[in-house]
């Protein structure tokens, strides 16, 4: 009996290890990225910028129908706006991104900043006087831009490929963040006819070409490098944050739930203790 399951175990190991070297794609590279410990939380600066090169390169193929610009500004969001008073001067000043210490969250139609984000993007919309199609600025309330008006009009841009959804993308791929990061920096630079080579896809070959090169996109912050790697990082991150935008509020709780069920433990062992004292079992 042991001996039969011990082969069918062999067997489907073997069968397993066909199938991964059939699909020819390397191994994500484990990179260390912030949200990965059980406690870990979301690099909110490296979040931004990761938005940046989604609304900058990707955008212009890929749509993120899940996303509308508010979520950008809302509690947790990578551009939401906290009223804080400094340490020395005494004055409030405003803050993007969770600060350390306190700070008083402002409303998403307070925040400039997702208005500002909104207002750059061009959206086609029915004239409510006309009743004709028209281009008007982006409002917060609106959902990301879509690149293309339908998936006919995708394919037809992309060499038949559709550029997929990437509002839960790391969810959708095995590997996640890692699997982005890698894809992104794993082209060889070999091209035949509409596809590139790239050894993190499964197959090999995809219909996107590299969408990034160094300088492709310029940050604000002079210490951080424009290069590939950390463009590919940056926006792994931020398709993290937007796959799984309450992360950050979900552990916060599991660890409260850990310290009450510790303290509950405690309570229970001394009610017990208190129970049976003096009796012999
Ligand atoms: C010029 C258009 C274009 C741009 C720009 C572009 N993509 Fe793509 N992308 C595609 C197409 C087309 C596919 C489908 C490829 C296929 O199925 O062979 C794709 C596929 C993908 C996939 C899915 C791979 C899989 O496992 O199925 C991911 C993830 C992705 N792109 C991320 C990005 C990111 C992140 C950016 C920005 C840095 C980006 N893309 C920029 C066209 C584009």
């Amino acid at each position: 009996m042991l001996r039969a399951l011990t082969a069918a175990a062999a067997a489907a190991i073997a069968i397993v290890g066909v199938a991964f070297a059939a699909a020819e794609a390397e191994h994500p590279q484990d990179y260390p990225f912030s949200f990965d410990s059980p406690v870990g939380n979301y690099d909110m600066a490296a979040v931004q910028r990761g938005f940046q090169v989604y609304n900058q390169v990707c955008a212009a193929c890929h749509a993120m129908e899940h996303l509308s610009y508010r979520h950008l500004g809302e509690e947790g969001g990578p551009f939401a706006l906290y009223r804080v008073r400094d340490h020395e001067t005494g004055e409030m000043t405003m803050q993007i991104g969770k600060p350390e210490h306190g700070g008083t969250f402002v409303d998403v139609v307070d925040n400039p900043y997702v208005r500002a984000i909104a207002e750059e993007a061009i959206i086609s919309d029915i004239d409510p006087n006309s009743g004709q199609l028209t281009d008007r600025p982006g409002r917060i309330s609106d959902r990301f831009r879509q690149p293309f008006p339908n998936e006919i009009a995708a394919r037809a841009s992309n060499g038949g490929a559709y550029p997929v959804d990437l509002s839960v993308i790391t969810a959708a791929r095995h590997g996640g963040a890692d699997y982005i990061r890698s894809l992104l920096m794993g082209y060889s630079g070999e091209v035949n006819g509409t596809l590139y080579e790239n050894r993190y896809f499964p197959g090999g070959w995809l219909a996107m070409p590299a969408p990034l090169g160094e300088g492709v996109v310029a940050y604000n912050d002079p210490e951080v490098p424009q290069t590939v790697e950390q463009y590919a990082t940056d926006v792994a991150y931020f398709l993290q944050w937007a796959s799984d935008p309450h992360m950050e509020e979900r552990k916060r709780m599991g660890i409260v739930v850990l310290a009450f069920l510790v303290v509950l433990a405690g309570l229970m062992y001394l009610a017990y203790k208190q129970v049976w004292r003096g009796e012999s079992h």
